[in-house]
């Protein structure tokens, strides 16, 4: 074994942190970033094989065409899975393998992957976790404008109602999108997601599109799945901060606070749309027509949590329409994306309860990007990693202590892959690949993790002798 066991010494110094029977270990990837083959089996065109295609959208230019070969490699990825003891494995379905045009005829092929897929992990003991749609749209529903089209939402509810009649005798959990305020904002707002648009009114819109394409989605699964059946979204929630106390900046915060988290958590789980929000952009937003809400908000089984940082804001007038920008504070720990910071995820999880009071959470992802490789004797030694997934389950820990029903935790992710605009550079992997020969290695974290997971817990002190800085 790698790392010391818990020692009695550490149970009566209270550093076990046990977690309850039952709490589901998992992992996560995501179709588009592993699968490849992006044009085999009559799959369709999404937006990101278009977007991945055109020049200087990515870094370096890479592509999610071969990915990690997931599509061909599944059999040794569920084997992987198996040998780490994962209990569950959050997955996305790409659209354009089962209705390559993004509606109408299904394509068999596309279904049948998923569905081997599906089987082998229920053979192996780990529950799938599908999430319908994770950013890649198909791209004909693009150039009809894509979630700025409001036909869009029945096209996915269609989708998912295809989705749900193949494996719905087999799959318990259900996500609908993962990360919408990701599609709308990097895609419409900031353009460094596909489609790659820079237009807030259609950012809006299709925030907005997006909410009303979960609540059909959720209607159709609700009606094609059977009663066991549990349905979530996946939102990534922050933190936001002011970078000081003075009012400007902490309006500026509350500002981005309205747009990056109560927009998208409000409407699902209040049904209403947060009144400041109304205020501050209400101009961009469309009029939700009679029953919208009422069907964005329908009960949901459990709500995802995606959670990597906090966003530190100042006011800054140079910035149109959020006046406001985002700083980094000093003395912390970044990572090739984002500032370290554990307690963020104790906070989002604290006000996510005491505001909203989901039935159920899960941590749909929670990763960080190491710039790990092999060693002489192939290990791949990613013991920030580890202190990163430990510090963060540490803060899980505290808030189920506290009464908050989390039930599970996904790490991100179950191998490196394609990390959307930065291509392959940032690697989140518990599981190393050499994107040249596909070779899988399972990194120190993904040793540590199984052990985690043998032993429902870890033992903060000891760790932190043993994991070097
Ligand atoms: C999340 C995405 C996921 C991955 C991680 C790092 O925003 O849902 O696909 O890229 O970030």
């Amino acid at each position: 074994m790698l790392y010391p066991r818990t020692g009695e010494n550490n149970l009566t110094t209270n550093k076990l942190l046990s977690f309850p029977k039952g709490f589901i270990w998992g992992s996560a990837t995501a179709a588009y970033q592993i699968e490849g083959a992006w044009n085999e089996d009559s799959k369709g065109l999404s937006i990101w094989d278009t977007f991945s295609h055109t020049a200087g959208k990515i870094f370096q230019g890479h592509t999610g065409d071969k990915a990690v070969d997931h599509y061909h490699r599944w059999p040794e990825d569920v084997q992987i899975m198996a040998s780490l003891g994962l209990q569950a494995y959050r997955f996305s379905t790409a659209w354009t393998r089962v209705q390559p045009t993004g509606q109408g005829a299904v394509n068999r092929a596309g279904l049948d992957f998923y569905d081997r897929l599906v089987d082998a992990l229920l053979e192996n003991g780990i529950q799938p976790y599908l999430t319908l749609y994770h950013w890649d749209l198909p791209q004909p529903l693009q150039d009809m404008g894509g979630w700025a089209n409001r036909d869009i939402a029945s096209h996915f509810a269609e989708y998912a109602r295809i989705m749900a009649s193949r494996l719905g005798d087999r799959v318990r959990a259900w996500m609908t999108l993962n990360e919408p305020q990701v599609a709308a904002l990097a895609g419409y707002f900031f353009g460094e997601h596909a489609p790659g648009l820079r237009d807030p009114s259609l950012a809006f819109q299709a925030t907005y599109n997006l909410l009303v394409g979960h609540g059909l989605a959720l209607e159709a699964l609700r009606s094609a799945l059977p009663a066991s059946a549990e349905i979530g979204i996946a939102l990534n929630l922050s933190p936001i901060h002011p970078a000081s106390s003075s009012d400007t900046d902490q309006l500026a915060a509350q500002r981005i606070d309205g747009i990056m988290n109560r927009l998208f958590i409000e409407p699902l789980l209040l049904g209403s749309i947060p009144p400041d929000v109304q205020e501050s952009f209400g101009a961009f937003l469309p009029n939700p027509l009679p029953g919208d809400l009422k069907r964005i908000s329908a009960p949901l089984d459990f709500l995802g949590i995606n959670y990597y940082s906090r966003a530190v804001i100042r006011y800054d007038p140079d910035v149109p329409i959020a006046q406001a920008s985002q700083v980094q504070p000093i003395g912390n720990e970044y990572s090739l994306m984002w500032e370290i910071y554990p307690p963020g995820l104790h906070e989002i999880l604290t006000r996510v309860w005491n505001d909203y009071h989901p039935a159920k959470v899960f941590i749909t992802e929670n990763g960080i990007p190491v710039p790990d490789g092999l060693d002489l004797d192939k290990r791949v030694r990613d013991y920030r990693r580890i202190r990163y997934l430990r510090d963060h389950l540490a803060q899980v820990h505290q808030a189920i202590v506290d009464g908050i029903p989390i039930t599970g935790y996904f790490v991100w992710s179950l191998v490196d892959n394609f990390e959307w605009s930065l291509g392959y550079h940032p690697r989140f992997g518990l599981v190393h690949v050499d994107f040249e020969s596909q070779v899988r290695t399972i990194k120190e974290s993904g040793r540590w993790y199984a052990q985690v997971i043998r032993d429902g817990g870890f033992d903060t002190q000891v760790d932190d002798e043993f994991f070097p800085r």
